[in-house]
């Protein structure tokens, strides 16, 4: 981590881009424009050569006592490890699985068999409906009452008086998004936790749009579960959930027999995708490397020049002196300085597309505008413009080989609620590390001729 005197090296986005091959197609003659991150993000060579390799070579079930499987179960392992550094955790606290929706009714259906009629549990209006419509399954299923978190219209910031007065005695669960996949607000996740802690509560956290542009520390947010999807940040189509040891302990999965009792297997149901969880490491280890690089700069050289702990210390209890020093491994220190850069990177995109979109007559970006709050939203932005449907406003601009989104992206009770539901919701333009200055220049003149300005 750079001190305060320390500036933050600018990222080196040439040298990112040519690392996804597939930023270098076009549409129609013009470059395409991958704006559509929030729907999923491009992946690097790393990650298509980790899965491409794991099916080449290691293909196999896991557990058998043959090569390929031990082959496999090593590459499951060092996932684990690699998730574990993501979120900061220990590696029995990860489990892999189909994608976040999936893994999301997994647990609420495990949680729901020890509520009863008369509990309570606390849904948002600003989330996306894969951690809505799972609590509200479990919630009828089991006689519990589902409260809601309403938002501020102007903003699109939680409510958080109106949040806070929701929790009571009798709340089993909060349920909230770390950050908005259609209006970009990022939410006071660490507050809500320590909220639902006071009632008794557990904090579930969906960090599915959060995990492209803010580092995840389980650690400090000390939430009960958290759980994203590896597509979301330049990994393969899998979702990954962290779950305290004790809560996976305690829970009662519904399961096989044959499936083994200890943690985390027992919450992994059925033959895993071995490939994409090979993708899984590469994508860690890609974004780890972000900031290894310019770690390497100011500090001593990483051991070997590799990412993470070596294979014979693959346990956390056997860190290096540095690393049981502050109890984190290199890579967990890398991803720290990976994500500085790639704010700061993002950050200037986004005061960039908002000033621009500003200027555009008619447009209306909805949630945070305000600069000096900036550091409350990551660099998703829904907009709408006057006399344009968003639908038209997308495939114009995909015409033109900008990738972006049209309609609720699922966020579905935030389109409701503003009403923008039935004239076609938002237009989302959405920013990762991998986009630059001239790609949002290029829209922003695609969206004024389009409209006619
Ligand atoms: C904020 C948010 N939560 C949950 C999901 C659902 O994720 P998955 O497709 O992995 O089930 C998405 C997908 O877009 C999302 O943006």
């Amino acid at each position: 981590m750079p001190t305060q005197t320390e500036t933050v090296p600018a990222l080196d986005v040439t040298r990112i881009r040519a690392q996804f091959p597939s930023l270098s197609q076009t549409v129609n003659g013009h470059p395409a424009v991958f704006f559509d991150g929030p729907g999923g993000t491009q992946v690097p060579r790393r990650v298509i050569d980790a899965i491409s390799n794991y099916l080449s070579r290691d293909n196999a079930n896991s557990g058998g006592n043959y090569p390929t499987s031990r082959r496999t179960d090593a590459v499951i392992a060092a996932a684990r490890e690699a998730m574990a550094d993501f979120f900061h955790c220990a590696a029995d606290e990860v489990v892999f699985g189909q994608n976040m929706t999936s893994l999301t009714y997994m647990i609420s259906r495990a949680i729901g068999r020890d509520l009863k009629s008369g509990d309570e549990i606390l849904v948002t209006r600003l989330d996306h409906d894969a951690n809505v419509s799972p609590w509200l399954a479990m919630a009828e299923d089991h006689g519990v009452t589902v409260r809601w978190a309403e938002i501020h219209d102007e903003d699109c910031t939680l409510d958080m008086a109106d949040l806070a007065s929701k929790i009571n005695a009798k709340t089993k669960l909060v349920a909230v998004g770390y950050a908005s996949n259609a209006v970009g607000t990022i939410n006071p996740v660490k507050q809500i936790v320590q909220l639902a802690h006071q009632a008794g509560a557990l904090a579930f956290i969906d960090a599915v749009h959060y995990t492209p542009h803010g580092l995840i520390d389980v650690a400090a947010l000390d939430c009960d579960f958290l759980v994203c999807s590896t597509y979301k940040f330049f990994g393969p189509h899998m979702g990954v959930l962290f779950g305290k040891r004790e809560h996976l302990e305690r829970l009662r999965p519904y399961k096989v027999r044959p499936l083994s009792n200890a943690v985390p297997f027992r919450w992994e149901h059925g033959t895993l995708n071995h490939e994409c969880i090979a993708g899984i490491t590469a994508c860690v280890n890609y974004i780890a490397e972000i900031g290894h690089e310019s770690y390497r700069e100011r500090q001593e050289p990483c051991r070997d020049g590799r990412l993470g702990r070596p294979a014979s210390k693959a346990s956390p209890n056997h860190l290096t002196a540095a690393e049981t020093a502050t109890g984190k491994t290199e890579r967990r220190h890398a991803l720290e300085t990976a994500y500085e850069l790639m704010h700061e990177h993002e950050s200037a995109l986004m005061q960039r597309a908002i000033a621009g979109l500003q200027k555009i007559p008619g447009a209306r970006i909805y949630g945070i505008t305000d600069p000096t709050r900036f550091h409350e939203r990551c660099a998703t932005l829904a907009v709408r413009i006057e006399n344009h449907s968003p639908l038209e406003l997308a495939t114009r601009l995909g015409e033109r080989g900008f990738f972006t989104w049209d309609g609720n992206y699922y966020a579905l009770n935030l389109t409701e609620h503003l009403d923008v539901e039935k004239s076609g919701g938002f237009l989302r333009i959405g920013l990762v590390h991998y986009n630059t200055p001239d790609e949002v220049d290029r829209l922003l003149a695609a969206l004024q001729e389009i409209v006619g300005v």
